[in-house]
């Protein structure tokens, strides 16, 4: 890269940061960015929710707070990157300058991830680089891990391998079952995914040189996600 950043570094004071969150159900994360643009606390404006699944209730309750929403079907495209291309070209028409994928279950072509390194982060289920891909807590159970926990990470064509932002940690109780462990940890992926899109927003978080960066020092270590909602160095 030259050196030259991958990221939009804006002030705290410049506009609210255009985002595009992509989705393919429930839009939980999706909900817990709304409420906090809605609070007042997050700086972004909503430039398109979309979807590749028509019938998301995350589109659903999109619409019901005045967002943009876009479904797009695969099966009518016809190949993946043709549909990946289709995709981004509407995010990219929408003014987004950050893509959120929450929850958004497909894998996208490496060539449209690279056009907008440092632009697109993920949340994932799991510490990375532990369990990349599906059934992330029944892994965590069943490898008897003492910690579970979500990352948020730039995206890159590796899948769920970019570099990662920042943490969230539960532990793992005796007796958790796949359902509660997924349900305790998915409201601290609502105050990751805010915590994250808010750093990036405020220009605290960039891609720089393929390293996360901390306002201006590259990390080496994901940032933890402290009890009050804050980002800290591990
Ligand atoms: C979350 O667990 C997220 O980490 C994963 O997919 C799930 C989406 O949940 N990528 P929701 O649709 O945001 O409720």
């Amino acid at each position: 890269m030259n050196g030259a950043s991958e990221s939009r570094a804006p002030s705290p004071e410049s506009r609210p940061l255009p985002v595009a969150v992509l989705v393919s159900g429930r839009g939980s994360n999706l909900g817990a960015l709304i409420a906090a643009k809605e609070a007042g606390t997050l700086p972004i404006e909503f430039a398109l929710v979309a979807s590749d699944k028509a019938d998301a209730p995350a589109l659903r309750h999109a619409e019901t707070h005045g967002i943009a929403t876009l479904a797009l079907d695969p099966k009518s495209h016809p190949s993946r990157l043709a549909f990946d291309d289709a995709l981004f070209a509407r995010v990219a028409e929408s003014g987004a300058e950050l893509v959120v994928l929450a929850g958004f279950m497909r894998v996208i072509d490496g060539a449209v991830v690279e056009a907008w390194r440092g632009r697109i982060i993920n949340i994932h289920p799991s510490l990375l680089p532990k369990y990349r891909g599906l059934h992330t807590h029944r892994r965590a159970i069943a490898a008897r891990d003492a910690e579970h926990g979500a990352s948020m990470h730039f995206v890159t064509p590796e899948l769920d391998g970019g570099p990662v932002i920042a943490q969230a940690r539960i532990p793992i109780h005796a007796g958790d079952d796949e359902e509660a462990l997924a349900g305790r940890l998915l409201t601290q992926e609502h105050r990751l995914i805010v915590a994250c899109v808010d750093a990036i927003a405020r220009g605290h978080v960039a891609l720089r040189d393929g390293s996360v960066h901390w306002n201006g020092e590259a990390i080496t270590e994901p940032l933890r996600l402290a009890a009050d909602g804050n980002l800290r160095r591990a």
